[in-house]
Parts: C-alpha cells; structure tokens; sequence
C-alpha cells in the first residue's frame, strides 16, 4: 500500500466529538472513513500517495493556536487530535472549492459517461453551494483526444486532481501523461508523439473522480443505471484480479477493478479489463459440429456427444489407454478440470494429461514446492525473480512488485536469459547465457555458503562472479522468496527445474510459480498433469485413494504434453482432446505440432472458437465463456475465489464439466456428480490441498479475497473407509541437465519472449485488444549485431532446423551476447516456428536478408 499506516499500533483522535481509534502513520480521511464519517474528496485515493490538491477534503484540526482548515487527506493522525467536519467553516470551504471546480467544467453530465456514477456529480450534490456565481465563458479544449487507443481525454471536464498523473508515475512506472501549461493553461495531457504507452493505461479511466479520462470500448454504451453487476475474478492470466462484471441487455459491457488487499489493491491490467470483448465476439462457437467426410457441419448436441463418446471409446478399446491424450485444460474452472481429470484419468484410463502446452514447468515441480502468497513476496528479505518478463504476463503481479521493490526496499534479484521489466528495479540482474540458469544459481547457492565464485570463461553461464557474490549478501538471512517461471520456452525445462531444485536448499525459502494461464494452477491442482492427482498428490501415492473414489486410476505415470505430440507425430497416440488449446499456436514447436494434429486418428476441440486445431477436428464442442457460468478459480498463490455469472451463454454453449458428465454417460460410465455443487463438494472431500473447502466456506463475507489452499482445517481431516489421505507432493530436486554443446561463431542460441497482447484467441477476438499486438521482432546483443555485419534496422535471416524467417534486426543492450530473441506468440509467424522443443536449446544462425520481409 502507498500510505504506509501501522496496523498494529494505533492512536486515540476525536471526530466530530466521538472518540476513535485510527492507526498510526495513516491520514485523517481514512481513519474517519473507516469510523464511519465520510469526507469528501477528489484529489486522495487510498492506494496512492496523498497529494493534497484538490482541497476538497477540509476539515478542522485542533492545533496549538486552536481550530484550522487543514486538508484531512494530507494529515496524519495523531495522539489525543481533535477534528470537526461538518462544522459552517468547514461546509463553506466545501462550497468554495466546489464553486472553483465548476468554473471551468463544461457540465455536459448527459452526454458525460461518468454521468450517474461521477463523484463531482454526487459531491456537488451533498456538498455543494446550490448555485454559482461565474456566468462568464468556459475554458475551451478540443475533444476528446486520445491518450492511447484505449483511453480518450476530454480535458474541459478534468478537475486536475492528478489521480491520473500519480497512477502512471507511482503505481505503473509508465509516467506518460502528465500536468503541461501554467495557471488557467494547465492541462493533463500526454507528451507530444508520445502516446501513454502502458499495459495497465485504463486504470486512470477508472480512477479519474470525473469524466475526464473514458475507456474508448464503453463509450456511450451504457448510462450506470442500465448497468446489472456482479463480483468474479479475471481469468486472462493467473493473477487473479478481482474484477466487478457488468453487463447490459444481457451482454457484457465493462469490467472495474475490485480491491482485493492481498491480490490486485484495486487495479487490472488492460487485457483482463477489455478481454470480455471476446465473449461478445460474433464469430464464437455457438452450436457443436461435426466431421462429414472433409466438412465440419453443425450438429445437435447429442449428435456431436455420441460422436465424441464413440470416437474416444473405440480408440481406448482398440488401441488401449495410452492412446488417448488430453491436453489443455488451463482455461477451466477448477470444477470443469477435476470432472474432466476424473473423465481422463478415471474413465478413459490414460494418464497422457496435460494443462500446459510445454510452455510451462513440469506439473510436479509446481505442486510440489512450498508456496509463497504476494503478500510475503512484497515482505520478503529478497526475491529472486527466475521468470518470464512479468510485467507482459503477469502485469498486476508486475505492479506489486515494483511497488515492494521501490516503497519497501525489497530487494530483487533477477536471474534469466535477457532483460525485462522488472530488471530496472533489480539490485542485481544476472542475465546469463541461454540455458545455463542451473549454472548460475548453483555458483549463487555455494555463494552463499562461502564458496566464491569463478571469474573463468566469463563467470557461471556469462555472469561475473562479483555480481553472483553481490547478490549472494542479500541471501541466506530472512525469508526469500523465489518467482520461478519458464524465462524461455525455447530451452527445455531441465535447466530451470535443476535451478529450482538447487534454490529449494536455501533456508527459509518459498516459491511463487508465474505460470501465466489463467486457471493453470487450478487444473495441476484438479489433477490435469501426468503423474498426478487432485488435490496435489503424485498417482502412486493417490492410488488407494482415489481408487476408492473413482474406482480406478490410470496404472502407469502418462505423458506430457511434449511426449504426446512426439507420440502422436509417431502415430502412437491415436484420439486427442484438446480443451481451450490450439497446439499449433500455442505449443513452442509449431512443425511438431503440426506433425502431431496430422497423425491423429481422432480429435475433439473443446473450445470458444473454431481454431486451426479445431478446422481438422472431428467433433467440435462450443463452450461457456468467463463471465457466462459460476464455479471457482486458482491464482499463483493457490488461493481459490468465486467466479461470477452475469450474463446467459453464447447460442447451445454449456460449461466444460457439463461436457465431461455427458460424454462418461454415454461411455457407460457415471462421474457422481450432475451439478456444478455436487463437483464442488466432491472436491470438498476428495482432493487432499482442498479438504474443507466448501462452497459454503468460499461465499462468507471472511473469505471475499478467496482462501488460500490447503486450509489449516483441512489436515484435520483424515482416514475414510479405512484409507489414509494420501500425502501430498514434494518436490525433492530434479536431475542434473543435460550439458549443453559449445556455440560456433555463426550460431546464437535463441530466446522467446511474450507480450501481453498476443496472437492468442482472447486478444485477436477482442477488438479493441488486437490492434495493439507488436508484430515479432528479432534482438541481440549490439556487440552480436556488429559481429555479424547487420545494423540495426537491418533484414536479417534467422535460421534454425525448423525453419527460416526473415525478421528486423533491432539491437538491444537487455539481450546477453550470444543470444537472440523472437517473439513467440505473435499473431504472425515467429519462435515457434523456429523452436525445436526437442533439444535443450534451440540454436539459430543470423546473416543480413537480401530478401524483403514479406517474401
Ligand atoms: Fe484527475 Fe481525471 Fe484530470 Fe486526471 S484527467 S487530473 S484523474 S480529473
Ligand atoms: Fe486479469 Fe491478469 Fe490482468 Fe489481473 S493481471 S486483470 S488477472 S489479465
Ligand atoms: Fe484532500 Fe484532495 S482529497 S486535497
């Protein structure tokens, strides 16, 4: 929080004659609010620092020298303080200041989108003086303008409060708009040619107190009255903000951020805010379809359900479990991916179940490590970030972050193949050669034990033994906590799981996984990874028990995600279910990809959208989106919140789990459940992380934030029918990785990096979002660049045993010698088709292009 207040200590201070009790260091306006008495104000928000601008929040302070108009938003509390708010001299600078307001404000309140729900309105309204006394012409601007493509300004109405101005420069570090002119020519405006460039930019829409600043998707769509709400949590990546759903005439409309203390304070990135838009996309899936010869064509539900149950059923039989795969499974709510988990693994036997696309960690290291929730991140004595660029996947966690590090001195240790947002907040930014991490956090761990570091060969995978032992002093006392994710999907995990492993031995250490899909630790802890189980147990260990509940479990650990398309290229997998997943987009290797959809017998796409995988599909089934179905979801910390439904489904669409129930019906088999609170409670008691969490535990007004798994209670409860809860994972330290073959001096080794906005179904649905994806880039080192003969601008080639693309050379300090970076998940062609996920590294050669870009 930007207002530091001591919550342990407090003070006793007078509001208008009653006594209350308000904690040290916080300022006068919140202390009374939380007492009950409302002040006004326009310039304060509680999650930024006070500025005192506005003056609209005046209230009486007892001083040495008597009573004083002092603005209670700017002052802190303090011992034995006497305040008066509702006294005529307080109500007469309230009318002042408002009068002053209104000057220059255009009062166009119904053509205004704030209009009904603004607080000038509101304030004027109980505050206000009744009439003005200025009658001479307004300031004038053109308007609006936009900020960016998301935001449009209308600067008449802007009471300069700076709340928009604070949240660029203090919360988002995107200090793009800002105060220009003097005296009655200041305005709030964004430097010329520079748009407010920020993936967190509609935050100030929210935050402006007027309509000043409007979010360019909801203009004058709706006035608030229309509006129908209801609270849930966004899904576009694991965060999990809590987000207000709004929605008019039965469709989704705006998205507001709800303050969730231990998660997103209040704020939601852009893509989360705009993402519904692909909800409301005219070209969802809205009825099941079915292969007829070359043809997809739609069918009824119980056609295209029979044809799904007979396809997979006949593959089982014919070809045995382990020619079935499922893969995806990370969009679901927890309850759709435990009755599909219970399908798979209980039902059609195979154990050849992944939530993620290889682009992720291996589901057992992620279940297996003891967690952290942000909260102890943002308190930690260090963290060490070994993840992908946060600030593009994981953009709220990306605020906290900045936030710990710079209002708290949290020091940040980054370890990882290129720069990224976070590295100009780090202490130490230990960019290292691609695929060498478990090199350099092993020389980091001995660091901390009083081994020093070797200077040999440019130091451990590229970084100088000063900076290891550097970083190593900020270890080994206090609580670190490591934020571990996949820093590049083209190195294999071996090298990143080996670093863990070595982390995972330092004292008082904790783990935050930043796996970016929206549900993904919700599925791994439903069970949808090879080798495991609900509730965070490994298949052997789960086996009495869940053979017990289930009647059987598969008898051999499966196949990842990797392993399956390798097998299905081989033929050796013969029907797929893809859930909410496109390989072809979203697995790294787009060639292998491709090899595998091309050698499968029989596949199912359950999905939003009609994706390349679902084109060759032989049955499609059109799901439920967010905000069109309840059920729960999981963030990163492993906390479980309630998702809301605030508008009906897209055409004959229904929920996963839904899906699940029917096809095991017609498979001859009963999942034990046909409710959405059925599923809810099997988990209750079957999945050993979620003992005790019950439907009517999440709905208490204690548990608005979500609860974190596993609950203290739930290790209360023990043995049913005589069989034991099975322990649950931990993760005991991977093998060494392979080593890796020296470069020559053509090759780089390559590196993948993630936008926010990307080539993704939510974005390219969202009209608003697509536009704004970067297109793929190619980055090296200068030093590389000028090695190589290119410049920057330059065409150049890149070449793996993949493929070849013809990219703009662009140089760029933050990439380590001997490396190159693609995007991996633009809508155009990229790493993915130069990735093979099949060596530890992909290696690429560089040479200038005659060819231009588009041959
Ligand atoms: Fe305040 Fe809105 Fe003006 Fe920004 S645009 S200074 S948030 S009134
Ligand atoms: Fe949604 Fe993630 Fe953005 Fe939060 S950070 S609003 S959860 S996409
Ligand atoms: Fe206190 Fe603006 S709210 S000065």
């Amino acid at each position: 929080m930007s207002q530091q207040a001591d919550e342990t200590t407090t003070v006793a201070i007078t509001v208008d004659g009653k006594e209350i009790e308000a904690r040290k260091g916080e300022m006068i306006i919140a202390a009374a609010e939380r007492a009950g008495v409302y002040i006004p104000r326009f310039c304060w928000h509680p999650r930024m620092k006070p500025v005192g601008m506005c003056r609209m929040c005046l209230v009486e302070v007892k001083g040495p020298r008597g009573f004083a108009l002092l603005p209670s938003c700017y002052v802190p509390v303090a011992d034995g303080q006497e305040v008066i708010t509702t006294s005529d001299k307080v109500k007469k600078a309230q009318d002042g200041v408002l009068e002053f307001l209104l000057i220059n404000h255009p009062l166009d309140c119904p053509v205004c989108d704030r209009g009904g729900e603004c607080p000038l309105q509101d304030q004027t309204i109980a505050f206000g003086p009744g009439e003005s006394r200025f009658v001479e012409e307004k300031r004038h601007w053109a308007k609006p303008i936009p900020v960016n493509p998301l935001v449009a300004l209308d600067r008449e109405r802007c009471i300069q409060c700076a709340r928009c101005t604070r949240f660029a420069d203090e919360i988002a570090g995107d200090p793009f708009i800002d105060f220009i002119g003097r005296a009655d020519a200041t305005e709030v405006n964004i430097f010329p040619d520079q748009p407010f460039e920020s993936n967190v930019s509609a935050n100030i829409v929210q935050i402006c107190p007027v309509g000043a600043l409007t979010a360019t998707p909801y203009r004058f769509k709706a006035r608030p009255w229309d509006l129908e709400i209801v609270e849930s949590t966004c899904t576009a990546c694991a965060v999990g903000c809590r987000v207000a759903v709004q929605s008019s005439s039965d469709r989704i409309i705006r998205n507001l951020g709800v303050d969730s203390d231990p998660v997103n304070q209040g704020w939601l990135c852009d893509k989360g805010r705009f993402g519904y838009e692909a909800a409301n996309a005219d070209d969802r899936l809205t009825t099941p379809l079915v292969r007829r010869g070359e043809e997809l064509v739609e069918a009824t539900w119980s056609e295209a359900l029979q044809a799904a149950a007979d396809g997979l059923s006949q593959i089982r039989d014919t070809h045995g479990s382990q020619a079935v795969a499922v893969i995806g499974g990370a969009r679901l709510p927890n309850e759709d991916a435990y009755a599909w988990a219970k399908l798979a693994k209980g039902v059609l036997g195979t154990d050849n179940v992944d939530c993620q696309l290889a682009d992720g960690l291996p589901g057992e290291v992620v279940l297996g490590l003891p967690r952290a929730t942000i909260d102890q991140v943002c308190s930690a004595t260090a963290v060490i970030l070994m993840a992908p660029d946060i600030k593009e996947e994981l953009p709220v966690l990306y605020l906290r972050l900045r936030q710990a590090a710079l209002d708290r001195g949290v020091p940040l240790i980054e370890i990882g193949p290129q720069a990224t947002g976070l590295s100009r907040y780090a202490t130490w930014s230990l960019l290292h050669r691609p695929g060498e991490a478990a090199v350099v956090v092993r020389a980091l761990v001995d660091a901390v034990s009083g081994v020093a570091p070797s200077n040999e060969g440019g130091g451990p995978g590229g970084v100088s033994a000063a900076d290891l032992a550097g970083a190593a002093e900020l270890l080994g006392t206090g609580p670190v906590v490591v934020v571990v994710g996949r820093p590049s999907v083209a190195e294999s995990t071996d090298a990143t799981a080996e670093a863990i492993g070595a982390l995972a031995g330092l004292s008082n250490v904790a783990f935050l996984t930043a796996l970016r899909r929206g549900n993904v630790h919700g599925a791994l802890d439903m069970g949808l990874a090879p080798g495991v189980l609900p509730g965070r147990v490994s298949l052997n260990a789960g086996r009495p028990w869940f053979t017990a509940a289930w009647g059987a479990v598969p008898e051999a650990r499966g196949l990842d995600a990797l392993g399956i398309m390798g097998a299905a290229a081989a033929n050796r997998i013969q029907a797929m279910v893809l859930l909410g997943a496109d390989p072809t987009s979203d697995f790294p290797d787009r060639t292998l990809a491709r090899r595998a959809l091309a050698g499968i017998g029989f596949t199912v796409v359950v999905d939003l959208f009609l994706t390349d995988a679902a084109l060759h599909a032989d049955v499609v089934l059109p799901v439920s989106s967010w905000g069109e179905r309840p059920g729960t979801t999981t963030n990163l910390e492993g906390r479980v919140t309630r998702l809301g439904q605030k508008v009906t489904g897209a055409g004959t669409t229904r929920p996963d789990w839904m899906i699940a129930v029917e096809l095991a019906a017609r498979m001859g088999a009963d999942l034990g459940f046909d409710t959405l609170d059925g599923i809810a409670a099997e988990i209750a008691v079957v999945a050993p992380s979620h003992l005790g969490l019950t439907t009517e535990l999440l709905a208490r007004s204690s548990a608005r934030d979500g609860l974190v798994v596993p609950l203290p209670a739930g290790a209360e409860l023990g043995a049913e029918n005589g069989v034991e809860v099975p322990p649950m994972l931990t993760f005991a330290g991977a093998e060494p990785a392979p080593p890796l073959r020296a470069l020559d001096a053509y090759s780089l080794r390559l590196v993948t990096s993630r936008a926010l906005y990307d080539g993704g179904a939510l974005v390219q649905h969202s009209p608003s979002l697509a536009p704004l994806t970067s297109g793929t880039r190619f980055r090296a080192n200068p030093h590389d660049l000028s090695r190589l003969g290119i410049r920057p601008g330059d065409l150049v080639r890149v070449t793996s045993t993949r493929a070849s693309l013809v990219l703009e050379a662009v140089s760029d300090m933050g990439v380590p010698r001997s490396s190159a970076v693609v995007d991996f998940n633009q809508p155009d062609e990229g790493a993915g088709d130069l990735i093979d996920a099949t060596q530890p590294v992909t290696e690429v050669r560089v040479e200038t292009a005659t060819r231009s870009r588009s041959s």
